[in-house]
């Protein structure tokens, strides 16, 4: 399908992975996981629990603690470092990202029925330069994306299974976040739900 320009910046490639694709990517998570098991992350400070749980894949994690946010080698519970990232993510990030450099982080969000994530920048990473790739598995989420002030305009749009929404540019350091899951708009997991996956380039390449 055609690409679609929410923002300047900002663009969504809906149905990216074919259902098959989207289960093969599953199987793939579940690999993962299986070794760096979803974590329950909490905010800074107030250790208040965010409503999705996390997991990585890379050469870096991205986590969240009493002590803040940052990234790291390993998982916070095991100490192992994290799963290498799947094929199937990296040749998405060499087709979609426009960057010359590789991913280095790969979040795992895993939203349960009600989850939701407060609107934020993803700003913990040093190469700016380098865009977000995000995949959407599983339950349809109302994702809003606004400007770079807090408060400003945003936009709406419905990302469904398969779909991978791209923000770079100018719309690298734009507040987003989900407001809510569509239940029963995929069977692709089991109980219900959703998987969001955001390729990050973290470190500046040496010059
Ligand atoms: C995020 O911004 O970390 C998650 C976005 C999403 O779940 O689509
Ligand atoms: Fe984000």
């Amino acid at each position: 399908m055609t690409a679609i320009e929410v923002l300047p910046g900002c663009v969504l490639h809906p149905g990216w992975f074919p259902p098959a694709d989207q289960t093969a990517l599953v199987d793939d998570l579940r690999r993962v996981l299986a070794e760096a098991p979803l974590f329950q992350p909490v905010m800074p400070r107030t250790g208040k629990p965010f409503s999705v749980r996390m997991s990585n894949c890379g050469a870096l994690g991205w986590v969240s603690d009493r002590a803040g946010y940052r990234y790291q080698p390993g998982h916070p519970a095991t100490g192992q470092p994290w799963p290498p990232m799947p094929d199937r993510l990296l040749a998405l990030w060499d087709a979609v990202a426009g960057y010359p450099q590789p991913p280095e982080a790969c979040l795992i969000n895993w939203y349960g029925p009600g989850a939701k994530m407060g609107m934020h920048q993803d700003r913990d990473e040093e190469a700016f330069d380098a865009p977000v790739v995000s995949v959407s598995l599983g339950d349809t989420a109302v994702f809003r994306i606004g400007g770079t002030s807090r408060g400003g305009p945003t936009r709406s749009v419905r990302l469904a299974s398969g779909d991978v929404i791209v923000f770079g540019g100018p719309a690298r350091l734009a507040h987003h976040g989900i407001d809510r899951l569509v239940p029963g708009t995929s069977t692709l997991l089991k109980d219900g739900g959703r998987i969001n996956l955001t390729l990050r380039r973290v470190t500046k390449p040496a010059a």
